[in-house]
């Protein structure tokens, strides 16, 4: 009998964590992320800042071309490997095609404001940004001049490619927003 009520009361548990982790969430990722299918294939990569909808990622993509767009196709979601984890909504405009990814994201990876999802990237902003200068403020330069001026900095900071990439989409998704 008391063995029943504790396989019970671990089940309940169990239950409740895989529920929590990957209950359904609305907001913006946090961190880059692979998905991956039932036999550990990666499917596709979504980058933070993208929005997560129900846990799901929808996006827009051009004939031809991997990657995943905004609506706008002003900013990139991410690149899909596999065309199988991409089911098509049926919309389609401006010769793109919507579609959502299939996969669950854990609601770990999922922040509820864009200000909550970029912290990681703005706490490197101030710290890497600032030490030869003051930090600049975003919205100084267009989307393009940043493009150069990262450039430029990623040689003058010595910054990895990794980070610069990082920072550069950070920007923009502050300057797109
Ligand atoms: C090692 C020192 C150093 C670090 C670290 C550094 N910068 Fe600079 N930055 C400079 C120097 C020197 C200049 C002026 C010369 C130039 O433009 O190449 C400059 C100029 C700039 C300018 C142009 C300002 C203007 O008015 O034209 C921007 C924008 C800028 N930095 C952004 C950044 C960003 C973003 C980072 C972080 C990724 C960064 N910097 C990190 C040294 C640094």
């Amino acid at each position: 009998m008391k063995q029943t009520i504790i396989i019970c009361y671990v089940s309940v548990i169990t239950v409740f964590c895989f529920l929590t982790a990957f209950a359904s969430e609305n907001g913006w990722l946090n961190k880059n992320i692979e998905l991956t299918d039932v036999n550990g294939k990666k499917t596709a990569l979504l980058q933070f800042g993208s929005p997560i909808d129900d846990s799901k990622l929808t996006a827009w993509m051009r004939k031809g071309d991997k990657t995943l767009y905004s609506e706008n196709g002003r900013m990139t979601y991410g690149i899909l490997y596999d065309s199988d984890a991409a089911v098509e909504t049926g919309n389609s405009k401006q010769g793109m095609r919507e579609v959502m990814i299939k996969g669950f994201i854990k609601s770990s990876f999922i922040s509820t404001s864009m200000d909550e999802a970029l912290r990681e990237y703005e706490d490197k902003y101030y710290e890497i940004c600032s030490s030869c200068h003051s930090a600049i403020s975003h919205r100084r330069f267009s989307v393009e001049q940043w493009a150069g001026i990262m450039n430029s900095m990623k040689t003058h900071a010595k910054i990895s490619d990794n980070d610069s990439a990082g920072l550069y989409r950070y920007i923009k998704l502050i300057i797109t927003e």
